[in-house]
């Protein structure tokens, strides 16, 4: 059976991004394509300057919007990361499999290191280890598909690199996964900034629409969404990135039924149609996430439940292959 697993951090409120590059998928394709684990990766929440009460709060929102968005605790697995210490285990060994040059390459070390040298802060160690606890996530489960975005493809490369490593050292141990992409949406680029990626934790968030914004705040955000000088609407990723975001947007929003981005552009004369169609997709798609949120949030026992049965089967199910690689690399047995 096709064993899955994907992981988002509670390092900001959920964006539009993470429901059209991934949370959409996961719940109403990936749950039900085998043996299916998502997890609130909150270990992940600590390789940059957080504030405790905030990453707190925020695991629970996510876990919360995630049931929200339709993945059903009678299909898959949900759980929050430090839950189960197999990950932490596991991703020791792996940092004894992985090299600190490959390390060094990886993009996101890169820029997010280079952006907090340059605003004076220090760097965090686990911010470049950060990748290899990502491989023991998706290796201790022995998944073989790895549903992301499409900025996560070098990390899932990583861990496929890890894999093969480990299993010619010591044995076959561990499942070499694949990522798993959307067609449209894999990257939903910041209304006010088309060339960054719609992120969490994007300092100005006028580009950036949240699931749990009202939807007058969302058409205020669509509206003011930067478009390209030239006139007439046109899909032109490269030329007009702008334009062409709101167009990938439309079209993963069910606008058009079902064409592609290029065919929908000949439906528009004006920036300002395509942008009114936009907002109303977009409200229209996240109208019944929003309000099963409000449902679940006003339920904290249920949600906690739910994330307490999750664990216990994710840790079930991990065990044996961490206590394995344990053993294969030469370490004493725990009886
Ligand atoms: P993160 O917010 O980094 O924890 O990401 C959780 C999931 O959402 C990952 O699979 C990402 O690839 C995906 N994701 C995050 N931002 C975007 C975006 N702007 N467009 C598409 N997918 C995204
Ligand atoms: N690194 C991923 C991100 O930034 C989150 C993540 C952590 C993840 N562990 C994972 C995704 C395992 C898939 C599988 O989005």
């Amino acid at each position: 059976m096709t064993r899955v697993f994907s992981g988002i951090k509670p390092t900001g409120h959920m964006t539009l991004g993470n429901y059209l590059g991934a949370v959409r998928q996961w719940a109403e394709v990936d749950q039900y394509r085998g043996e299916a684990l998502f997890s609130v990766v909150d270990l992940h929440a600590l390789t940059v300057e957080h504030e405790p009460a905030r990453v707190l709060r925020l695991s629970r929102q996510v876990a919360t919007l995630l049931l929200a968005a339709g993945l059903d605790p009678a299909v898959c697995t949900l759980f929050v990361q430090s839950h189960v210490d197999e990950h932490v285990r596991l991703s020791y060994l792996l940092e004894c499999t992985a090299t600190d040059g490959e390390m060094r390459r990886m993009i996101q070390y890169r820029e997010k290191g280079a952006r907090a040298r340059a605003a004076g802060e220090s760097v965090r160690l686990s911010l470049l280890t950060y990748p290899v606890l990502m491989a023991a996530d998706i290796l201790a489960y022995g998944a073989d598909e790895v549903p992301v975005g499409d900025d996560q493809t070098q990390h899932v490369e990583l861990t496929r690199d890890l894999a093969v490593r480990f299993n010619q050292r010591y044995g076959q141990t561990f499942v070499v996964p694949r990522a798993v992409k959307p067609e449209v949406a894999a990257r939903v680029m910041d209304l006010q900034d088309p060339a960054s990626k719609m992120g969490k934790t994007t300092a100005g968030t006028g580009g950036v629409v949240f699931l749990l914004d009202e939807p007058e705040v969302v058409r205020k955000k669509v509206m003011r969404a930067v478009t390209d000088s030239g006139s007439g609407v046109e899909y032109d990723p490269v030329g007009r990135p702008g334009v062409a975001n709101l167009l990938e947007i439309l079209a993963a929003c069910g606008g058009g039924d079902g064409s592609g981005p290029a065919v929908l552009a000949e439906g528009y004369a004006t920036y300002g149609a395509l942008k009114r169609d936009v907002a109303d997709a977009v409200v229209e798609v996240l109208r019944p996430v929003r309000e099963r949120h409000a449902e679940l949030a006003a339920d904290a026992g249920y949600v906690d439940g739910v994330l307490r049965e999750g664990a216990e089967r994710a840790r079930g199910m991990a065990r044996g292959r961490v206590d394995g690689a344990y053993r294969a690399v030469g370490l004493m047995g725990r009886g």
